[in-house]
């Protein structure tokens, strides 16, 4: 398969990472389906796509008429079979391997056999997902970053099987999108995160030891560091049930107790205080 070979591609998981991989491919002039689990939660991402592209009309990145043309684009639907006639899917559901396990086994009866199947999880291993499967060479990892708009890289994780083609596909595919793919192997965390998170984790550290506030931890790496977020501002972004999630993957899978999970992010995120999406993380986002 070459990359113009790549007309309909369906993005599975239409949350935070989901409608952004559908929004840059709908802009694109790509056909799209955004599977999720009901209606209600399709049409908020769908509203949410809205919102993202309204923005970038405001700013004269795109007009008012590429607007329309993108959200027209995008097909919603609660029936994984619609993406029986894609040539790539991507799935961004929640980060359980089960749940993953399972829509790759349905993907895989459905689909033809040249369709690529690529997952966007933060850590789950590309290998074990694509042993799922019967063609794990046609299976990769595209790690979206969120924003997904906005930041532009796509971590491409090559599993034990994956082929060259299955990879230069995807590659090409990258730079079509406006993005900058960079070939990573599949381990714990890949690349991004078995560095940013244990950095997090360490943040949270700090805070609950008393080091500093929130604010001083995010101000010391924003202003020393030239970081343009402080890492609990981060967090609470990516979500702290994400970021838990990350944290216990690192820590199985290398086996070093240097990732352990800091007790204060479990207790959080057992509260329910999930970050942005919640309105309450480290910073308290009600109002
Ligand atoms: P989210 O919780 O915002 O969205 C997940 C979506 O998947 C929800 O809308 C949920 O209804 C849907 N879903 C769950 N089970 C499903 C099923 N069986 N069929 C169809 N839809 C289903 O999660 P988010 O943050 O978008 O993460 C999605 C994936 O992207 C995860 O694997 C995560 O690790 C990864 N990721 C997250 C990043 C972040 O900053 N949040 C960054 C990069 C990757």
């Amino acid at each position: 398969m070459q990359v113009d070979n790549i007309k309909k591609v369906t993005v599975v998981g239409s949350g935070t990472m989901g409608n952004g991989i559908a929004q840059i491919f709908a802009v694109k002039g790509f056909d799209v389906n955004l599977v999720d689990m009901n209606q209600e939660i399709l049409d908020a991402a769908k509203s949410a796509i809205d919102k993202s592209l309204s923005r970038l009309v405001k700013k004269e990145i795109i007009s008012g008429d590429d607007k329309s043309a993108a959200l027209a684009k995008i097909n919603t639907s609660t029936n994984l079979g619609v993406a029986k006639d894609s040539q790539l899917v991507i799935e961004a559901v929640t980060e359980k391997l089960e749940v993953k396990v399972e829509i790759f086994k349905k993907l895989d009866q459905d689909c033809p056999p040249d369709t690529i199947l690529a997952s966007n999880t933060s850590s789950l291993p590309i290998t074990q997902l694509a042993s799922a499967t019967n063609r794990p060479d046609k299976f990769i990892g595209m790690h979206f970053m969120n924003p997904v708009p906005i930041m532009k890289l796509v971590e491409l994780i090559r599993g034990m099987a994956t082929s060259d083609e299955t990879f230069a596909v995807t590659r090409d595919l990258s730079e079509k999108l406006g993005k900058t793919a960079v070939e990573v192997n599949d381990f714990p965390g890949f690349v991004a995160n078995r560095i940013l998170l244990p950095m997090i984790n360490e943040a949270i550290y700090a805070h609950m030891e008393g080091v500093a506030e929130v604010k001083a931890i995010d101000e010391v790496m924003k202003l020393g560091m030239n970081h343009p977020m402080g890492p609990l501002a981060l967090a609470d972004f990516i979500g702290l049930d994400v970021c838990l999630a990350i944290l216990e993957v690192l820590h199985e899978g290398l086996g070093d107790p240097k990732y352990r999970p800091c007790p204060l992010l479990k207790k959080m995120v057992h509260a329910g205080y999930l970050g942005r999406k919640t309105k309450k993380g480290f910073y308290d986002y009600a109002s």
